[in-house]
């Protein structure tokens, strides 16, 4: 098969396991990760270094223009490079989130994005992952998988992760974040017509992982 130009896309809302799904997939397959939300991620901890309101989408397009971010492999996801500096570890902060979220919003700045997306994947050999690769960014890619769950069962895995205070707030914000994700004019968080949509709610991690890995076996059989 054709598994060096395979694209793997894995779309669904925060907390839905993406991340830990992604990597086993890649490594399994022999894939390159790539984490789309680091992308919008590192643009906004730019942004509020910089101190830009966020929603200010002509100064957020400026900001672009003078912005390059890599993504290169890690051990556990992806190592970010913000013009050339290493801010992986500063990109989990509730702060750069929010901020995220705010930015992702803007048209100009998710075509600035995709663009640069493409460009990343263009080899093919990846496990893309984000809210919009199955719909905008590769919306020819092979294998598509939408991963949901109840916001209750997101919060309460990211409470777990980050030994948030309570999931009661993470679940405002989890909340907050799928409205703003749904709601957006420009491609907003819903699964491509042809994906696969998996419900993570009560799977455990091992049962979704062999329900993703069938559906990529298959491609790979069938090219
Ligand atoms: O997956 P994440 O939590 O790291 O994503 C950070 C933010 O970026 C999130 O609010 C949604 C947004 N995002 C997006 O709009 N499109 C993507 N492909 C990836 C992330």
């Amino acid at each position: 098969g054709s598994g060096r130009r395979l694209i793997v896309a894995i779309d669904g809302p925060a907390g839905a396991g993406k991340s830990t799904v992604a990597s086993r997939i890649a490594r399994r397959f022999g894939l390159l990760n790539l984490e789309t939300g680091a992308m919008y991620r590192a643009l906004a901890f730019k942004a509020l270094t910089h101190k830009l309101p966020l929603d200010d989408a002509h100064a957020l397009e400026s900001l672009t223009t003078d912005t390059v971010i890599r993504l290169e492999p890690g051990g556990d996801g992806n190592r970010v490079l913000l013009d050339g500096q290493d801010v992986t570890t500063t990109l989990r902060q509730p702060e750069i989130t929010e901020a995220a979220s705010r930015v992702s919003v803007h048209p100009v700045i998710r075509r600035w994005m995709v663009e640069q997306q493409r460009s990343l994947g263009a080899e093919g050999g990846v496990v893309m992952e984000g809210r919009d690769i199955g719909t905008a960014v590769f919306p020819d890619a092979q294998v598509k998988i939408f991963l949901d769950a109840t916001p209750e069962a997101r919060s309460e895995r990211r409470a777990s992760q980050t030994g948030a205070a309570s999931a009661t707030q993470t679940l405002e914000e989890i909340r907050r974040r799928d409205e703003r994700d749904r709601t957006r004019a420009e491609s907003p968080l819903k699964p491509a017509p042809d994906a696969v949509v998996i419900d993570s709610t009560f799977l455990p991690l091992e049962e979704v992982l062999a329900r993703i890995e069938a559906v990529v076996q298959r491609r790979l059989d069938t090219s």
